[in-house]
């Protein structure tokens, strides 16, 4: 079928080979498949994009996987953990940019329980803002624990619909990451999840079973990502993931799943200077921004020492040359504190 025809069709009736032709289309199908997803996107009503600010709060992981420089055997970084304060006085820094979301994101580390215990409540309940977690794998009362202390979502990525290719990459239970995703969503929180796009040994037919996958799990937000090789990993030296396959994953996200929000995420900056933007024009409506303090920054390296840190100036930017605003600041953040009753970094229209 061409994309004319599947456009008739309801998504869940498009065969392997329509979904396999949608994530690898080029030039003109590439566009008419981006244009698809954006007038779906304008469908549900998610023109604006949404900003989230980024605390990186550690680089500590118990895990090993293969693609990650922050995996535990590497003994060539530094590690790091910011003290609460810090944390609190950045996502301060964000409520004053006008953003109402603030990302807590680190690696996999039961250590990480206390500071979470201490930053959550605050941040929800005195700074009014929403908390949202990308902190690995946890058990169904912690995630429990969390959503209790106030956190409003949590992302676990499946990361690839292939188990085998998965358990060999992180060697931990495949069965597990999934069940992750729905113990955070019993625990009453909002999930988030996703898939990287050009792994080592990744297969094409896989990626069209991640899309597959993630209609399953019916996140509330999915993510796709080019692989970034890390310095100082077992894929050191692989080839990244394709640019153009992660942005027609991105869109195809969009049309089969429709509602969900989806991220323009850094990797694509990083591989390709005006790869945000792409993901904009191809069906994402949410630009993380990095709010870590520049001594740790360099430190965190998920997407490889030479990582794309994304500012408010630069998603602002973006999100006008896709011909888009962002959503109104206010309406994202619950509650002002006494004293910052404007956005004062941020100068965006209303
Ligand atoms: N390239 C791309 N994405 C990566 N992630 C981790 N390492 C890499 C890499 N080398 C992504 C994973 C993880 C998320 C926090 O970052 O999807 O779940």
């Amino acid at each position: 079928m061409n994309i004319a025809q599947m456009r008739e069709t309801s998504f869940d009736a498009l065969g392997h080979t329509d979904v396999m032709s949608l994530l690898t289309a080029a030039g003109g199908a590439q566009e008419e498949l981006f244009r698809w997803a954006r007038e779906v996107r304008g469908e549900e009503a998610l023109d604006e994009v949404l900003l989230r600010g980024v605390i990186e709060i550690s680089n500590i992981c118990q895990k090993s996987c293969d693609y990650c420089a922050m995996r535990a055997t590497n003994r060539e970084l530094a590690r790091y953990a910011l003290e609460a304060d810090q944390i609190l006085d950045t996502a301060h820094a964000i409520k004053l940019a006008g953003i109402g979301v603030v990302m807590l994101q680190g690696g996999q580390h039961p250590r990480h329980e206390e500071l979470l215990e201490a930053v959550i409540p605050t941040i929800r309940h005195e700074l009014g803002m929403r908390v949202l977690l990308c902190m690995g794998e946890r058990q169904p009362e912690i995630y429990q624990k969390y959503h209790h202390l106030g956190a409003d979502s949590y992302i676990v990525k499946f990361e690839t619909s292939d188990a085998a290719l998965y358990e060999a990459m992180t060697r931990s239970p495949y069965e597990r990451r999934l069940s992750n995703v729905r113990w955070a969503r019993a625990a009453g929180l909002k999930i988030g999840t996703g898939n990287m796009v050009g792994l080592p040994d990744q297969s094409a037919g896989s990626l069209v079973q991640d899309i597959h996958l993630a209609m399953k799990l019916r996140p509330d937000f999915i993510s796709s990502a080019p692989f970034i090789p890390n310095p100082n990993t077992p894929f050191e030296g692989r080839a990244p993931g394709s640019v153009d396959m992660t942005l027609n994953t991105l869109a195809v996200y969009r049309i089969a799943l429709r509602r969900p929000l989806i991220p323009s995420v850094s990797a694509l900056e990083t591989l390709k200077p005006g790869g945000q933007l792409l993901g904009l024009l191809a069906g994402a409506n949410v630009i993380t921004i990095n709010f870590t303090p520049h001594r740790s920054q360099s430190l965190y390296r998920i997407y490889s020492d030479r990582r794309f840190v994304v500012s408010l100036e630069h998603a602002l930017r973006t999100i006008e040359r896709a011909g888009l605003r962002p959503r109104s600041l206010k309406s994202t953040i619950d509650r002002q504190g006494p004293k910052q009753q404007a956005p004062v970094r941020a100068r965006v229209p209303q």
